[in-house]
């Protein structure tokens, strides 16, 4: 069986460009690609390179869970687990890590920035965070990993990491390709528009969550930043503000920019954002209802119990054969 897999961080609550760029396409994809199995994860092990409060990771994490359901997944075909529950993704990343140069983690854009930021001491496992992104990739043998924008350039290593250890080992993994969306691969922040919009941005009027009530949601884009011209049209570089408002109507609403151009030529920008506030409540109300079911219910945790084995017992598979791929151990 064909697999697709991928992952998002626990660390804050979920907001719509992490929805738009990623699990809002895995739902989509389901659809495209129904002979596949998903393994989506929450990736717990990723979100502790910087120091965490234990019980406030332990409630995203099941937040998160419920979320990934409550935005509309099947169950079918697809293996929701917790990567920390699973040992073999720490032991593939050591395993890679012998296969993974210091130049190229050095060059990852996202370790440089989120280093350069960092006050205190940066952990060892910022910098080689990749590899463990490599290998919760490779273990699966994934032919497809849907993602945003800012996660291109780890799975190009990721494709370079499975390569090197095809060509150590002869052909042992399969060689993943990104899947990134046309629109929304890349939301930007609502204050700050040349900057993505993130879960660990400390201007809270930067994104929207996805539980985020409607009057915030609201709020949130009416204050968003623009500019003078008051003309809705797309250019990054000059409008950034109202061209992330557009994109994210657009990936909404599955508008091309052109069409969004044409259709409100004639309008002000206080009035289309209001349509884009009506888009984004209308479409997270039936998400924030069934999240509310979902968290309440004992039945997350028995799906997230047998995703979990059935993950485990593929992955373990997979790093037993590597070890033995490459002399450790003792049996023969
Ligand atoms: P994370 O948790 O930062 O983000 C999860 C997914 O959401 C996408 N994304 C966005 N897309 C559009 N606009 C935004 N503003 C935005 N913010 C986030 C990200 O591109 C990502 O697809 N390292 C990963 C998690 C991970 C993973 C993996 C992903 C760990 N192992 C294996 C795929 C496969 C991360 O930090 O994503």
């Amino acid at each position: 069986m064909k697999h697709i897999v991928s992952g998002i961080q626990p660390t804050g609550s979920l907001n719509i460009g992490t929805y738009l760029g990623s699990i809002r396409n895995f739902v989509k994809l389901q659809e495209s690609y129904p002979e596949h199995h998903f393994f989506l994860f929450i990736a717990d092990l990723h979100a502790i390179t910087v120091p965490r409060d234990r019980i406030a990771l332990r409630k995203t994490i099941k937040e998160l869970a419920a979320l990934y359901l409550a935005c509309g997944l099947k169950r079918e075909k697809l293996s929701l687990f917790v990567q920390s529950e699973i040992p073999a993704h720490s032991q593939m990343a050591y395993l890679l890590q012998c296969f993974t140069y210091m130049g190229e983690l050095e060059r990852m854009t996202q370790y440089k920035e989120k280093s350069q930021r960092q006050v205190a001491g940066v952990a060892s496992s910022l910098f080689t965070y990749p590899v463990l992104m490599a290998g919760d990739i490779l273990l699966y043998d994934a032919e497809y990993v849907p993602v945003g924008e800012d996660q291109k350039q780890h799975l190009e290593l990721t494709r370079d990491i499975a390569m090197r250890v095809n060509k150590r080992v002869g052909e042992f993994f399969t060689v993943p390709k990104p899947l990134i969306p046309k629109v929304g691969a890349r939301i930007m922040s609502l204050i700050e528009p040349d900057k993505k919009m993130s879960k660990s941005d400390d201007y809270i009027k930067s994104r929207i969550l996805l539980l985020d009530d409607e009057v915030i949601i609201r709020k949130r884009i009416m204050s968003a930043v623009t500019d003078s011209d008051q003309t809705i049209r797309f250019d990054k570089s000059e409008k950034p503000g109202i061209s992330n408002l557009m994109t994210i109507y657009g990936a909404i609403t599955n508008t091309s920019i052109e069409t969004i151009e044409k259709q409100f030529e004639t309008t002000s920008y206080q009035d289309f954002k209001k349509a884009v506030a009506d888009v984004v409540v209308a479409e997270l109300k039936p998400i924030q209802e069934r999240y509310q079911a979902i968290i309440a219910s004992d039945d997350l945790d028995r799906f997230l119990d047998e995703g979990s084995a059935y993950a485990a017992r593929i992955a373990a598979k997979k790093v037993a054969k590597l070890n033995h791929k490459l002399g450790l151990g003792r049996k023969r």
